[in-house]
Parts: C-alpha cells; structure tokens; sequence
C-alpha cells in the first residue's frame, strides 16, 4: 500500500512510521534510507499465514534477500520464522553473520563458484538451488569430500512469459537461468541429480519473473511444474516432495498500479495447487515462495535535500538532490515508476513540475521525470517512496560518493542497522 505508513503532523511536515521526516533527516542526514520495520514483520506474517492456510505442512516463504541485504533484516527473518534465499557467498556471510538459521536457507544462482559451494556447506546451506549440470559436479565433489548429502532443488524453465501469458518460444529456451523444461534438459538434469549419491534431491524450483501484479502467470507456472513433476514420477518413479514457485508479486509505487491482496493471490494459487495435484493423482508437495520486492519494497522511503534548481524554458525544471543513481538506480536501468512528495512543506500545493536528477556527473542519473512539487529552493526535504527493494541493494559508490545509512522504525523508535559511509571507508580498499 502506497500511502499505509505516511501521514502529516502540525507543522506540515511528512511523517513516516510516525516520526517526523524532518527530524530523522536532521539527526541522521540526507540522503537517508527508512525502513519501517513493523511494516515488514506484518508483510512476512501475512504470507507465512497465507502460506500455512493454502497449502500442506512445511510451507513457507522464503525472503529473497536480493532485495536488500544487511544484518538485522536475517535477524528479522530469523525472528519471523521466514526461510531465505541467498544468491552470493555475500549474502550468506551476512546471514551467518546474523546467526541465521542456515537450514532454512537456499542458496540461488547460475555460476556458483566452487569457493561458494566450500563456503555455503562448510556453514551448513540448507539447500542449493542447483542451476546446471557442472554446478551439480562440484556440489557433488565437494559433498563427497564432507561425507554428507547435500540437499538440493533443481531449477527448472517452465517458458512462462509473465507479462503476456503467452509461451512465446525463444521465452521458453533463450533463459541463462534453469534447465528448459520443453527440450528434455531438465529431465536429463534430473536423472543426474538422480543418480549423484552424495546429492540428495527435494525438489524443483521455478521463478517468472518480478513485478508481476496477476496471479494468473503463477497459475500456469504451477501447473506446469505439477505436470512435469507428475511425469518424472511415472517415467522415472521419482516424486519430488517440494515445488519451489519463486518470487515476483508486484508492488504499486504509483497510485495509478494496483495494490495486490498477497494473501488472497496465494490462496487462489493453493487452490489450483490442491486441485491440479488431485487431477494428477500425486500427493501435494510442500510449497516454497521466494518473495522478495514484495516484502520490503513499501516498506522504505529515501529522503533527499534539495541541492539546486533550474529552469530551462520551453523545455523543462531539474530539481538535483543530494542523492541519486547511487542510492537508487531504477530510474536509469529501467525508468521504474516512484511517488515522490516534499517531506518538508506539504501544505504547500505541489504544482511545480520538475525532473528530480541525481548528483552524479551523468546525464541519464534522474530519479523520476514528470514530478510535481511545491516549487522546490535549496534545502527542501523530499521523499521518494517505496524505496525498500532493490534501491540500497543495487547502490554503488560511483563518483565516490558514500551510501546512506539504513535507518530502522522498530517498536522503540528510531534506531541505525547500516551506518552511513564515510569517505575514508571509500578508500578502505586504496594500498
Ligand atoms: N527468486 C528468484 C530466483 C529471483 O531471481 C528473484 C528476483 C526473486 C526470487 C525475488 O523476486 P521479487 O519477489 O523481488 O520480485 N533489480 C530488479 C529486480 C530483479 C529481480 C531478480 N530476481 C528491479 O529493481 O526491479
């Protein structure tokens, strides 16, 4: 929900989580990253709870931490009962770092390097979301070498176009991710996995893409997967006990997308699951979901100090902000869609329209085109909202400039998870 945690106080500035956006950015600073941590324990127990109701015991969701990494969101997970995937040895380390419970975790990816396969069974991985064949070796090698057997999942293709529904063909085959489903390649895939004794194989795992606002697509995702975990069992006697659906719910950050009901997509998924399992004569495997965006993405907001203004008639205003491309480069990879408002003079009518650019010396680094704020001077606050997936964990340090601090509005107020950058730890790495 856009607007859920937002509101405004007497002095007409923009709260958030019931704080003062003034105050936070003056005791914190700008650019200032937030994150409303009961909005996101409420997001993790509305799956969980979905989850439970929809389908057999054991299923769970699985926070994708791709969306935004750091210590105290697996202490979160960790708290909330949630399981993650992880897609780096970075993210792993994290998580351990956390205490994590690494059985509930599993680790993703298409060229996982035989230092990351050491590393994730050395700290007791759950589960690899195994890609392709030459991963399998070497999880196979490496499982050898402890004496265990390594669970694992297989990620497969189905060929869903999420956007479409329709099963274009080059979809289906031309995917860097998984083995392809239509051309027999997971099937081959399987019976390797099969036949590897230090491998242990659970499941199957798909994932259609992200920002997906239907759930049609993840409807005919599972059904295809049930399909073909149906005819592994009749061909091969092999029925697979977990169906991984992967993440990609979607998350309105305008109010012209739609809020999405995730408890209700689920339900109708597990609907489909029951009945399609029933169809096909197999028992209903445990499901995993791997959301990620959906967990934290309104959950956060970036609050930014004007810096400058120009107009350039006939063509357009820039409102340039201290922040940018490096704490969120949506806008520039993808031309992502976000709400932005002043923070700090909102009774003020927003009729200026303005193009809000970064700070970076490039000229694509622009945050949102067609704003409209109450005519914007140097020093204003605004906020840019829906800002939890994706932004921070996609910052980089270009032009050296540092990331923002993660700023947490937990039960007790107020409080930092991630420090600030300083310039000196930009040269931390400088011999
Ligand atoms: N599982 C797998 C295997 C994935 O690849 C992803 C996302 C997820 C789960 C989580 O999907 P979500 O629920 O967050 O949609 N940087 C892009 C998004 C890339 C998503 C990559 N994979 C963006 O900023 O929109």
């Amino acid at each position: 929900m856009l607007y859920k945690n937002l509101n405004i106080n007497e002095a007409g500035h923009l709260t958030f989580a019931g704080n003062d956006t003034t105050a936070l950015a003056q005791e914190y600073g700008t650019p200032l990253m937030l994150l409303d941590e009961i909005a996101i324990r409420e997001r993790c127990r509305e799956y969980k709870n979905a989850m439970e109701d929809a389908f057999p015991e054991g299923s769970m969701p699985l926070y994708a931490s791709k969306a935004l990494s750091f210590k105290r969101i697996y202490e979160i997970m960790a708290e909330e009962k949630m399981g993650i995937d992880v897609v780096s040895s970075g993210e792993l380390r994290t998580a351990v770092k956390a205490g994590f419970p690494m059985e509930n975790a599993y680790f993703h990816g298409n060229a996982k390097t035989d230092e990351d396969i050491r590393f994730a069974m050395e700290n007791g991985i759950g589960y690899f979301v195994c890609d392709n064949a030459d991963e399998m070796e070497a999880i196979d090698r490496e499982a050898e070498k402890r004496g265990i057997r390594q669970k694992i999942l297989l990620r497969l293709s189905p060929g869903i176009d999420p956007h479409t529904h329709a099963k274009i063909s080059t979809g289906k085959i031309d995917c860097k991710f998984g083995a392809v489903i239509e051309n027999g390649q997971a099937e081959r895939l399987i019976l390797q996995a099969l036949s590897c004794k230090n491998i242990d194989l659970r499941g199957y795992h798909c994932h259609i893409g992200s920002q997906i606002f239907d759930h049609a697509p993840f409807c005919e995702a599972a059904v295809m997967m049930l399909t073909f975990l149906a005819q592994i069992k009749e061909k091969h006697g092999f029925c697979a006990p977990v169906l991984n659906l992967g993440g990609g719910m979607g998350v309105p950050y305008t109010k012209d997308e739609p809020a999405i009901d995730y408890a209700e997509n689920i339900r109708k998924i597990g609907v489909l699951v029951w009945d399609t399992c029933k169809e096909l004569n197999i028992p209903v495997p445990v499901i995993l979901m791997e959301p990620g965006r959906s967990i934290v993405a309104d959950s956060g907001m970036t609050l930014y100090t004007v810096s400058s203004t120009k107009e350039i008639p006939g063509f357009k205003n820039y409102v340039s902000v201290d922040g940018g491309m490096t704490d969120n480069p949506r806008y520039t990879l993808y031309e992502a869609p976000y709400t932005v408002l002043s923070a700090s003079r909102t009774a003020e009518s927003a009729d200026y329209p303005c193009t809000l650019a970064g700070r970076c010396c490039e000229s694509g680094d622009l945050i949102q085109e067609n704003v409209k704020l109450p005519a914007p001077k140097r020093g204003d606050l605004v906020a840019v909202l829906t800002t939890g997936a994706y932004n921070y964990a996609m910052a980089s340090n270009y032009n050296r400039i540092p990331r923002p601090p993660i700023v947490m509005i937990g039960e007790n107020g107020p409080y930092t998870a991630v420090r600030r950058e300083t310039l000196d730890d930009l040269l931390e790495y400088d011999i």
